[in-house]
């Protein structure tokens, strides 16, 4: 497994569902600006929009956050208190299994059991795990069996932020252990399944003066009032989004790719989940792990949302009914 710390500090904001238009300019230009980039500018960005039936959910890395309260009417912006780190994980196949459920033997599960925070991001090509700033060394550290070990020889912190895989002694490579699925835990929060169907989209950036129109179009004019869920993320060359399926013909053909397979869209929690609470993640995304089921994990300010395929849902929220805490006598 290789874990890569990117270089970027971000911070996680809302916008209420009455307060888009003080901040249609600064997204639009936002937007089109990251996508209009040579991707090597892009490279030092996170930008990450998803629209709910709750607000208008952001992950920004300091400096578009920067940007964007520079602008009159931030005030109406609710900010995160913390700023966090994205790590990226590659752990290689596990069974069939995709996104966060492949991640939740190595990472998920052990964030979890030592009470680390997590907000994660799935794209269409790769699942983001964001930590706080604070508790970065200690999530490093109970992640990664090489990290363990350097840092127990080192006791040094900047060995971390300077990580390459090449200087890990060989002994030290061979030595990573066989992992296993953590045993399923109880689910304390409620969740909810919408009928709509969804894709999930990567847009390849030439094509980007075809789908700007229809892309500006959703994001700030969606007159969708029904089930409205909608995601995109610019985070590099991983440019991605969770479309309603009802939507995808408002692009020209060839312009978003997308596997066939439509997606369902489960939310968590009834309420605000917070910052600061652990294992919500790892609740929901242990038992679908172990039935083989693939998901996607998108965090946002209010309420978490595991995307499951279409096929698997109904064994889906069997699987998370028996386990939610509530229903048990
Ligand atoms: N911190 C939670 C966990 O560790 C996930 C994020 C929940 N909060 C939120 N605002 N979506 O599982």
């Amino acid at each position: 497994p290789a874990l890569h710390l990117l270089p970027l500090e971000l911070r996680i904001a809302s916008i209420g569902k009455d307060d888009l238009p003080s901040f249609t300019y600064p997204l639009l230009q936002m937007t089109l600006g990251l996508l209009g980039q040579q991707s090597s500018c892009r490279q030092n960005h996170f930008f990450s929009f998803t629209e709910t039936k709750n607000d208008y959910s952001l992950i920004l890395d300091n400096e578009l956050f920067k940007e964007l309260i520079q602008f009159p009417g931030s005030e109406a912006l609710q900010v995160a208190p913390e700023s966090w780190r994205p790590l990226t994980i590659e752990v290689g196949a596990f069974g069939s299994l995709t996104g966060i459920s492949k991640l939740v033997a190595s990472v998920i599960g052990p964030l979890a059991d030592e009470g680390v925070s997590v907000f994660c991001l799935s794209t269409n090509q790769e699942d983001y795990v964001m930590v706080k700033e604070k508790d970065l060394y200690k999530a490093m550290t109970c992640l990664h069996p090489c990290f363990k070990l350097l840092a127990e020889l080192e006791q040094d912190v900047q060995l971390i932020e300077n990580f390459s895989h090449d200087n890990v002694p060989n002994q030290i490579k061979n030595d990573l252990n066989y992992i296993e699925l953590p045993s399923p835990r109880s689910i304390t929060h409620p969740f909810t399944c919408t009928a709509s169907k969804f894709h999930v989209c990567s847009i390849l950036p030439s094509t980007l003066p075809s789908i700007a129109q229809p892309l500006l179009q959703l994001m700030f004019y969606n007159t969708r009032s029904d089930d409205v869920f909608l995601s995109l993320s610019i985070i590099s060359d991983d440019i991605s989004m969770v479309l309603d399926a009802r939507d995808i013909d408002k692009f020209p053909e060839d312009s978003v790719y997308s596997s066939e397979a439509y997606w369902k869209v489960i939310t968590i929690g009834d309420g605000p989940l917070g910052f600061d609470e652990c294992g919500i993640v790892a609740q929901v995304a242990a038992p679908l792990a172990q039935a083989d089921i693939s998901t996607y994990y998108i965090c946002t300010f209010y309420n978490d949302h595991t995307l499951v395929p279409e096929g698997s849902v109904t064994k889906a929220l069997q699987l998370l009914n028996k386990y939610l805490m509530s229903s048990k006598v």
